[in-house]
C-alpha cells in the first residue's frame, strides 16, 4: 500500500518534472548493433542510425566515428567510406556525439554478420536498420524564453533552434508541429496566436495555431524548393493583460529528393585537336540540381553512358565523376577520320545513387598539323628570257591533307639553296596549294645560263611531331634576247673649234653589243643632227664634219651641239638600236665682224651733241670688243667718228653744220682682232638746234609750185564758171528781144 503511494507520488513528480526539465541529452542506448548479411560491405553502404537526444529542436547533431572507415552523418546514419571485409564476423567501434552545452557522449557501435550461409538472400542489400524517427516527437514544446532566475525576461537577441520539418509531407492535414508554452499559463489562461510569414502573411494560412493550448499546425505539404524556411511570430496573451513578448519561430524545410539533377546545357560542346596527348582534360558537363545543396540530394556525380562513334575504341573518353571534366584516355584520334563524337552522359544525384538524367556531349575533333603539305611534282624545268623583273618562273603545286582554309593547311615557301644573290621570289598563290617563283631582278644570259633552286613548303602552324618537309628542284635556264648595243660611254663630250675643215674626223663614238654569245655586225647613224653639221662612217662610228659648223648658229646652245647617234645590230629576227649622245662644245673662231645697228640717224645741224651708235659682234672675247671706229673717203670730210669711254659704243658728231638733206654715212668698225666692216648709215640732217630734231620742209620751192598750181586750178574754174553763166543767160535775153 505504501509503495503503491510511493509509486504513484513518483510518477507524478516525475510527469510534472518530466514536462517541465526532465530530458537529459544522450545517445539512446550505450551500444548499438547493426546486423549485415554478408562479410565484404562496399563503399557508400548504410549500415543503420545511432540514435542521439539533443533535448532541443534540432534534430540533426554532430558525431564523430573512431574508426575513420565509418562516418556518422548528421542523422545518426552510419554508412562506411570504404570496402571493409569483416574477418571475424563483426567489428566494433566508437561514436561520439556533442550536446549543445558542448559535452561529449559516446556510443559504441558493433556491425554483425549475421551468419554467412543464412538463408535470406534477398536481403542481400545489406542492412537491419532501426526505425526512423519522426522528425517532431509528440511533445516538441516551445517554450517562451525566460531568464532561469524566474519571470525576469531574457535580454533581447536569443534566438530558439529553429524547428525542422520535412518538405512533401502525404499528411493528414493539418499535420501537428509543435506546441507553444508559456509559464503564465499556469497562473491564468493565455491566448496563443502566430503571425508572419505563412501565418497572416501570404501564403497566408500555411501556419496554424489552436489559440487555447498553442498547438501549432501546417496545412499544406511544404516545398523547400519554393521557400526554405518560414519565420512565424508567437504571441501569448492572458486575461488581465498578462502577455509575452513576441518569440520568433524558424520553420526549416528539410530537403527531400524531389529534384532530379539537370544539365545546364544540352548538348554540351567542346573542341579537342587531333594532336592532344593522353589525360588531355577539353571539357567539363555541368548539372545543377535544385535540391538542398547541403545535402546529397543535390550532390552530383557524372558518367559516361555510350560514346558514338565507338571507334577506334569504344572507351577513347573518361568523366571525372564529381567534377564532370572530360578527358581524352586512348590514342588514335583523327580528324581526317573522326572528326565528331557524340558521348550520351549521365548526372544522378545522391551521389550518382538518385534521380538520373541524361545529356549529350559532342566532341569536334580539331585539326591539327599532321599531314605536311607535299609537291605534286619535285621536279620542275623551266625557261625564262633574261632582262624582265616580276615575271613568274614557275608556279609548284601542293597538297594538303589538313582542313582547308586552317593554320594546318595554309602554306608559305622558301628557296633554300640557288639562289645566293636573291635574284627570285617566291610566294604563296592565290589557290593557297601553290608558290609562285617569279624574278626579283633582271636574269642575265650572259652571266648565268642556268640556276638550279631548292624549294621547300611549311604549313603556317609547325607540323605535330617529326614529319618530312617536301622539297621541289627548279631547274631554270636563262633565255638570251637580243640586247641593244651599248655606247661607252652613253654621253660623248668633245671640244672643237667652230672652223673645224669640212670632211676631218671629229671623233669616233662606238657602241659595243651586250649579247656576246652572238657575233652581231653593228651599224652607225645619225639618229638627230639639227644643224645638219655632221656624217657618220657607217662601219667604224667615225663622226665626221659635214657642212661648217658654226657656233653662233640657233641650233647651238651656250656653245654646245648636241646629236644623237645610233649603233644598230643585225639581229635577223628582231634589230636592236642603242643611241648614244655626241656633245660637241665649239669653240669661237673670229669669223663675225663688228656691225653697226643702227641704219638710219636724224640730226640737227647747229650746237649738236655727238650722236651714240650701238656695235654687234657675233663672236666672243677675244674676237669682239674693244671696236675701234674709223672714217674715210667724203665721209671723213663732212664727219667724224669715235669710240666713246667704254669702246663699246661710236660717237658721231657733224664737222660743220651742214645744209638740211640726206647724206650717206659710212663708217668702219674694227674688232680686237681688226677684223672690219663698213656699215652705211642714212643720215637726215635737218635745219634745227640741238638734241631734239624739227625737220621743216624746205618751203620756197614747194610752196611756190603749189600757189601756182592752186591759182591756176582756180583761174580755170572761174573761166569755166563765167563762161557757162554767159552760155545759159543769152537765149533768155533773145526771147525777150523777140517778144517785146
Ligand atoms: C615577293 O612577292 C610577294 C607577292 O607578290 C610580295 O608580297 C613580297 O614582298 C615579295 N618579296 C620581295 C622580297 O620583294
Ligand atoms: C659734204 O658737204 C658738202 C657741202 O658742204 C657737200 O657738197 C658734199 O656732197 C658733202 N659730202 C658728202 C659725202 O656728203
Ligand atoms: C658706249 O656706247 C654703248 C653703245 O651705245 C653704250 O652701251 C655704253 O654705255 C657707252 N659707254 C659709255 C661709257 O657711255
Amino acid at each position: 500500500m505504501w509503495l503503491r503511494v510511493i509509486i504513484f507520488l513518483c510518477q507524478v513528480f516525475s510527469c510534472g518534472f518530466a514536462e517541465e526539465s526532465s530530458c537529459t541529452p544522450g545517445f539512446d542506448s550505450e551500444s548499438f548493433v547493426f546486423k549485415v548479411n554478408r562479410d565484404h560491405l562496399h563503399r557508400g553502404k548504410t549500415l543503420g542510425r545511432v540514435i542521439f537526444n539533443t533535448c532541443d529542436v534540432r534534430s540533426r547533431s554532430v558525431f564523430q566515428s573512431r574508426d575513420k572507415r565509418f562516418s556518422v552523418r548528421t542523422d545518426g546514419s552510419v554508412t562506411l567510406k570504404t570496402p571493409v571485409t569483416l574477418h571475424d564476423g563483426y567489428m566494433m567501434f566508437d561514436v561520439h556525439a556533442w550536446d549543445s552545452s558542448g559535452m561529449k557522449h559516446t556510443a559504441s557501435v558493433r556491425v554483425e554478420c549475421t551468419a554467412h550461409h543464412h538463408e535470406d538472400h534477398h536481403m542481400n542489400t545489406a542492412v537491419n536498420i532501426t526505425p526512423q524517427l519522426k522528425s517532431f516527437p509528440d511533445d516538441l514544446i516551445v517554450r517562451f524564453p525566460r531568464s532561469s532566475a524566474g519571470l525576469k525576461r531574457v535580454k533581447r537577441g536569443w534566438v530558439i533552434p529553429p524547428l525542422k520539418e520535412s518538405e512533401n509531407s502525404n499528411g493528414p492535414f493539418p499535420q501537428y508541429l509543435a506546441k507553444i508554452k508559456t509559464d503564465f499559463a499556469i497562473e491564468t489562461k493565455m491566448m496563443y496566436s502566430i503571425t508572419g510569414e505563412g501565418a497572416d502573411q501570404p501564403p497566408v494560412g500555411l501556419f496554424t495555431c489552436d489559440e487555447h493550448n498553442g498547438k501549432v499546425y501546417v496545412t499544406q505539404p511544404l516545398d523547400r524548393e519554393k521557400k526554405a524556411s518560414y519565420k512565424l511570430i508567437a504571441h501569448a496573451v492572458g486575461e488581465g493583460g498578462v502577455r509575452e513578448k513576441p518569440m520568433d519561430i524558424i520553420i526549416e524545410v528539410i530537403d527531400q529528393n524531389d529534384h532530379k539533377p539537370e544539365f545546364t546545357q544540352n548538348p554540351f560542346n567542346g573542341n579537342l585537336p587531333e594532336a592532344s596527348p593522353k589525360d588531355y582534360e577539353f571539357m567539363t558537363v555541368t548539372a545543377t540540381d535544385a535540391d538542398d545543396p547541403n545535402t546529397p540530394n543535390a550532390e552530383v556525380r557524372y558518367s559516361i553512358i555510350s560514346q558514338d562513334p565507338s571507334l577506334p575504341n569504344p572507351n577513347m573518353f573518361d568523366i571525372n565523376a564529381v567534377t564532370g571534366r572530360i578527358r581524352v584516355v586512348s590514342s588514335g584520334l583523327d580528324r581526317e577520320k573522326f572528326p565528331k563524337y557524340t558521348l550520351v552522359i549521365q548526372a544522378t544525384d545522391r551521389r550518382g545513387e538518385g534521380y538520373p538524367t541524361t545529356g549529350r556531349a559532342v566532341i569536334i575533333v580539331t585539326d591539327s598539323n599532321d599531314n605536311p603539305p607535299q609537291f605534286e611534282q619535285d621536279t620542275y624545268t623551266v625557261s625564262v628570257l633574261e632582262n624582265q623583273v616580276g615575271v613568274e618562273v614557275a608556279k609548284l603545286t601542293v597538297t594538303d591533307g589538313d582542313e582547308p582554309g586552317s593554320p594546318a593547311w595554309l602554306t608559305k615557301y622558301k628557296i633554300i639553296s640557288g639562289d645566293k644573290l636573291g635574284v627570285f621570289n617566291i610566294s604563296t598563290g592565290p589557290s593557297q596549294l601553290e608558290g609562285i617563283i617569279t624574278t626579283l631582278k633582271p636574269l642575265d644570259y650572259e652571266k648565268t645560263k642556268q640556276y638550279i633552286l631548292s624549294v621547300i613548303v611549311e604549313n603556317d602552324d609547325p607540323f605535330v611531331g617529326s614529319l618530312p618537309t617536301s622539297t621541289a628542284t627548279v631547274t631554270v635556264n636563262v633565255e638570251d634576247v637580243n640586247e641593244p648595243p651599248v655606247f661607252n660611254p652613253k654621253e660623248k663630250y668633245i671640244t672643237k673649234p667652230e672652223d673645224f675643215p669640212v670632211g676631218s674626223d671629229l671623233v669616233a663614238f662606238t657602241a659595243t653589243d651586250p649579247d656576246i654569245g652572238r657575233s652581231q655586225k653593228l651599224t652607225y647613224r645619225i639618229g638627230s643632227d639639227p644643224a645638219g653639221f655632221l656624217s657618220v662612217v657607217e662601219d667604224t662610228g667615225m663622226i665626221k664634219v659635214k657642212s661648217p659648223m658654226d657656233r653662233e648658229s640657233i641650233e647651238v646652245k651656250d656653245g654646245k651641239y648636241k646629236a644623237i647617234i645610233l649603233a644598230i645590230d643585225n639581229d635577223e629576227t628582231a634589230r636592236a638600236t642603242g643611241t648614244g649622245t655626241l656633245i660637241i662644245k665649239l669653240e669661237d673662231v673670229n669669223d663675225n665682224a663688228p656691225y653697226i645697228n643702227e641704219r638710219e640717224i636724224k640730226i640737227c645741224n647747229q650746237e649738236v651733241p655727238p650722236v651714240l651708235l650701238s656695235i654687234t659682234d657675233k663672236d666672243l672675247h677675244p674676237n669682239a670688243g674693244p671696236f675701234s671706229v674709223d672714217t674715210y673717203g667724203d665721209t671723213m670730210k663732212n664727219w667724224t667718228a669715235k669710240m666713246n669711254d667704254s669702246a663699246t659704243g661710236i660717237e658721231l658728231m657733224l664737222k660743220y653744220p651742214l645744209g638740211p638733206g640726206v647724206y650717206n654715212v659710212v663708217l668702219r668698225v674694227f674688232d680686237k682682232q681688226k677684223l672690219y666692216q663698213d656699215t652705211l648709215l642714212k643720215a637726215t640732217v635737218c635745219d634745227c638746234k640741238g638734241e631734239s630734231v624739227v625737220c621743216s620742209e624746205k618751203r620756197t620751192a614747194r610752196l611756190s609750185l603749189s600757189v601756182i598750181i592752186r591759182i591756176i586750178c582756180t583761174i580755170v574754174a572761174l573761166v569755166s564758171i563765167s563762161f557757162l553763166l554767159v552760155y545759159f543767160m543769152r537765149p533768155q535775153i533773145c526771147f525777150g528781144q523777140g517778144s517785146v
